[in-house]
């Protein structure tokens, strides 16, 4: 018996929702588990990630001692779309892949709420894997080891341009950037630009989304690592059909977010962004409203 297990990509922060907000979107990996006597097969990954170090191995290790699984060797195929480092949660669809795959083997998989718990353990933080387990925006709070996620409904139905440049940013070194601590108004800032966001996602107020992304927290620092940042930033601010733009994640992908209806609207910044975009890959993607799918064969 094999399990397979098809994850979303994922776009966290949303500006100001930093290590909070995340939603879902329609680019998948694929992993494929099947219990082997003994040692262990990983293949459709580059051959320095085939080892035990690999994360979706590490997950699927510790989804085994949390569900009770007992094994001895393990296969684990993977494919999939989501591109590695790029701000759009690739580590995230392996640790959910991993225990969600140990926990299929149980009967388990839709232990939801036990395996958010797990997943933001081995992440550090809830808003990548919240959303693709529980699929659309989410918001997560932790308190202690308990995480507490909610979806939010989303009125209108949005499009989000991934804009996603051809070189990587580690979330280590994003993150080794960041101030340990921030002035008041900043915070302040961010608080309420959190709220107007979410509060313009439930009630359609499209109006404030613009300002409802915007961040001081991490963005402004993030910024300096991303060669045509300030520009790109500049440029989509500027296009009035553009309802707002963040860092994707930890980035470097920068997201763009536009109605359904605003058809033309990749081919328009893609003019707008001109030079800007050199090599860099342009998605338009939508919401998961999913998460993870687990299936026998
Ligand atoms: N909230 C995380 C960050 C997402 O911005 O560092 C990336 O893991």
């Amino acid at each position: 018996m094999k399990v397979k297990v098809k994850v979303p990509a994922t776009s966290a922060n949303l500006g100001p929702g930093f290590d909070v907000a995340g939603l879902a979107v329609t680019l998948y990996n694929t992993f494929v588990f099947e219990l082997l006597e003994d040692g262990l097969e990983i293949t459709g990954c580059p051959q320095q990630f085939c080892n035990q170090d690999n994360l979706t191995y590490r997950a699927f290790v510790e989804g085994a001692k949390a569900c009770g699984l007992q094994f001895q060797g393990l296969r684990i195929e993977c494919s999939g779309d989501v591109p590695y480092t790029r701000g759009l949660g690739s580590s995230s669809t392996c640790i959910v892949a991993g225990i969600v795959g140990a926990y299929a083997f149980m009967d388990r998989s839709e232990e939801r709420q036990e395996i958010l718990e797990l997943a933001t353990q081995i992440e550090g933080h809830p808003d990548n894997v919240a959303p693709a387990i529980f699929g659309g925006l989410t918001v997560s709070v932790m308190n202690d080891n308990h995480v507490t996620t909610l979806n939010i409904p989303v009125k209108h139905d949005y499009r989000f341009v991934a804009f996603i440049p051809p070189f990587t940013l580690s979330t280590e070194k994003s993150r080794a950037v960041l101030p340990q601590q921030l002035p008041r108004q900043d915070a302040i800032a961010n608080v309420s630009h959190l709220a107007l966001m979410v509060a313009s996602l439930i009630n359609g107020y499209d109006d404030g989304l613009k300002l409802g992304f915007k961040d001081r927290l991490h963005q402004p620092y993030r910024g300096t690592l991303i060669k045509g940042y300030d520009e790109i930033m500049a440029a989509l601010e500027k296009d009035e059909h553009v309802l707002g733009c963040y860092l994707s994640g930890a980035g470097p992908t920068i997201m763009a977010v536009i109605r359904e209806s605003d058809k033309k609207g990749v081919v328009r910044m893609k003019e707008e962004l001109g030079h800007l975009l050199n090599d860099w890959q342009v998605e338009k993607l939508e919401l998961d409203m999913r998460g993870y799918t687990c299936d026998y064969e």
